[in-house]
């Protein structure tokens, strides 16, 4: 018999490059996902609202501090565009100027409503707080980006248990 794959939710993370913030939360939540048998429920992708970087793999300095957690990035870099909405059903932006440009952006009043910010799943942010761009940043700012959305990504499957999103 056929092997069917059931993917119940479709997950995009955006951010303006798609090469330092979004591809880490897309490989953080894939790891979670695989840890908890859940791989095939949830399928995550990660874009830009900017399309300067497209066809990069994640920066220098993002797959170099996520290695050394154990995760290896390689998607190559996209661009979110108002096609895109049709491909998901969760659109997760990780800042304030990105959610309005994809507000913006979407086609429609159902569309929008897809849009949320990361970090209102992470039990330790106060409303509307984002992961801040690491580029100009040091060391540091990549290790934040990276336990931001360690915490944001556990919240948000914690989130999608309890609504019955996926099911074990
Ligand atoms: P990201 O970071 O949005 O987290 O991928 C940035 C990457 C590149 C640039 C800005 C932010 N840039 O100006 O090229």
């Amino acid at each position: 018999m056929a092997k069917v794959t059931l993917i119940v939710l479709r997950v995009c993370f955006v951010c303006l490059g798609n090469i330092c913030r979004s591809p880490t939360a897309e490989g953080v939540l894939r790891r979670l996902l695989v840890e908890a048998g859940l791989e095939r429920a949830v399928h995550v992708e990660s874009a830009g609202t900017a399309s300067y970087h497209v066809g990069e793999l994640p920066d220098r300095r993002t797959r170099e501090h996520a290695r050394r957690r154990g995760l290896v990035l390689e998607s190559r870099a996209r661009h979110f565009t108002a096609a895109s909405f049709q491909r998901f059903e969760l659109v997760l932006a990780m800042d304030e100027a990105n959610r309005r440009a994809l507000l913006e952006l979407a086609p429609s009043e159902a569309d929008a409503s897809k849009v949320r910010l990361l970090r209102d799943y992470d039990p330790e942010a106060p409303p509307g707080a984002s992961v801040p761009d690491p580029y100009y940043g040091g060391a540091e700012d990549f290790e934040r980006v990276l336990d931001q959305c360690e915490r944001a990504c556990r919240g948000l499957l914690d989130a999608l248990r309890e609504g019955g999103a996926v099911d074990r």
